[in-house]
């Protein structure tokens, strides 16, 4: 796949720029980060929108929303948008008849839609008479999504990585007590993400030392509405009253030490996005298999000095070998204040340089029916 020869003005860039970082604004995880700008007949920008994660309106939407909440008439006006605009009924309705129906004339976006080109919103668009175009700001957007291209890709879920830990890099100490580590704020950032990802998952050893129960709860320790699937993985089996089991049916074991196997199982089930949380031997496993796609790491202004390093080995014996991460400038930004810790967001460095590109899936190498699927499973 290639970008089109195609001429774009200056306003058109513009708009690019804008919608790429108001796509920022999202958050990362089993769908991709998207901004769009609308434009005027003078390339005058009149309204932005971006996606806020999966069962939310998408960016094309999102704008024609803002469009009408001003009062401004979409007729005749430019959509530029970093993603091809989707032609599935998934939970908010196709966005290319969004697009038809506001009565659009012009749509550019960077990247096709890696689930099906062939048939995706472009041809709708077209048919319908809009003058279609796609190549502008194509690196950045592919770059803005690189994790997310390559775990569709290889059909497993994005993966994110949290780490609440000490100065020092403990996540317990040494008699294994580590609730809490982190400030409140910390837990209830954690679990606020808890309730947008659709599965979370431990390692048997966490089961066993710290019995947690893994749901999503609002600050005053209420379920919320939404709950991951709570998995663990290990051979060993878990305990009939493990919390982790409760009552909803939601609890799965994963009977393996292979993390791309596991990824494979939860996938099975629709699982598109999944938050391992621990402990180290699982977070190092992960990591030293490069499949984390976002790692989240809440910094405790606390030392210990001994106890449950956060990682274990990861394979490296030389500096040259390390593992490079870099500052995630999506979904709030790479470092926050929550309470006394800090909030540190990162994504893979380098891996994208040589995988993305050549991950995109090719016509036809994911079907239609998967692309449904992708989109509308497991939420
Ligand atoms: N602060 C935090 O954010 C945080 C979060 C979670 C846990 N923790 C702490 O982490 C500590 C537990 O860490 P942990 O390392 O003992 O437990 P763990 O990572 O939760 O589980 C380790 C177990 O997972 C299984 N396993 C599955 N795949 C594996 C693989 N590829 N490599 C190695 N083991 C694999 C093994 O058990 P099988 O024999 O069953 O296969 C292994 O004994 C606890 O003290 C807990 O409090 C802290």
């Amino acid at each position: 796949m290639s970008a089109q020869a195609v001429e774009f003005s200056a306003t058109e860039k513009a708009a690019m720029d804008a919608a790429l970082t108001a796509a920022l604004a999202g958050p990362r995880g089993a769908n991709p980060l998207v901004g769009a700008v609308i434009l005027g007949a003078e390339g005058e920008q009149l309204a932005t929108g971006y996606h806020r994660g999966a069962g939310t309106a998408h960016a094309e939407a999102d704008a024609i929303s803002e469009a009408r909440r001003q009062g401004i008439d979409t007729k005749g006006t430019t959509m530029v948008v970093t993603l091809e605009p989707c032609n599935h009924v998934g939970r908010t309705g196709p966005c290319a008849q969004a697009i038809i129906a506001a009565g659009i004339a012009k749509v550019i976006y960077a990247v096709d839609d890696p689930h099906d080109p062939a048939a995706g919103g472009a041809k709708t668009l077209r048919a319908a008479g809009i003058d279609v175009t796609s190549g502008l700001g194509y690196d950045e957007s592919l770059d803005l999504n690189r994790e997310w291209f390559d775990a569709v890709a290889a059909k497993r879920p994005f993966v994110t990585l949290h780490i609440a830990q000490t100065l020092d890099s403990r996540i317990a100490a040494v008699d294994g007590t580590s609730q809490w580590i982190s400030s409140a704020e910390s837990l209830a950032d954690n679990h606020a993400l808890r309730r947008l990802i659709d599965a979370i998952l431990v390692g048997t050893g966490t089961v066993l030392i710290d019995n947690p129960r893994l749901t999503a709860r609002t600050p005053d320790g209420e379920l919320s509405q939404r709950q991951p699937v709570r998995a663990v993985m290990g051979l060993r089996d878990v305990p009939e009253g493990a919390a982790v089991r409760g009552t909803d049916g939601r609890f799965r074991h994963l009977p393996t030490r292979d993390p791309a196997e596991a990824l494979g199982m939860l996938f099975e089930e629709g699982v598109r996005h999944v938050m391992v949380e621990g402990g180290s031997s699982i977070l190092s496993t992960f990591l030293a298999a490069e499949l984390v796609d976002e790692l989240i790491v809440y910094l405790a202004p606390t030392l210990l000095g001994s106890g449950t390093p956060a990682l274990n080995d990861l394979g490296i014996g030389t500096l040259a070998e390390a593992q490079h991460w870099a500052w995630d400038e999506a979904s709030g930004g790479p470092v926050r204040t929550l309470g006394n810790d800090l909030r540190l967001h990162l994504r893979p460095a380098g891996r994208a340089a040589n995988t993305t590109k050549n991950s995109i899936p090719q016509k036809n190498m994911v079907s239609r029916s998967d692309a449904a699927e992708y989109v509308t499973g497991g939420h």
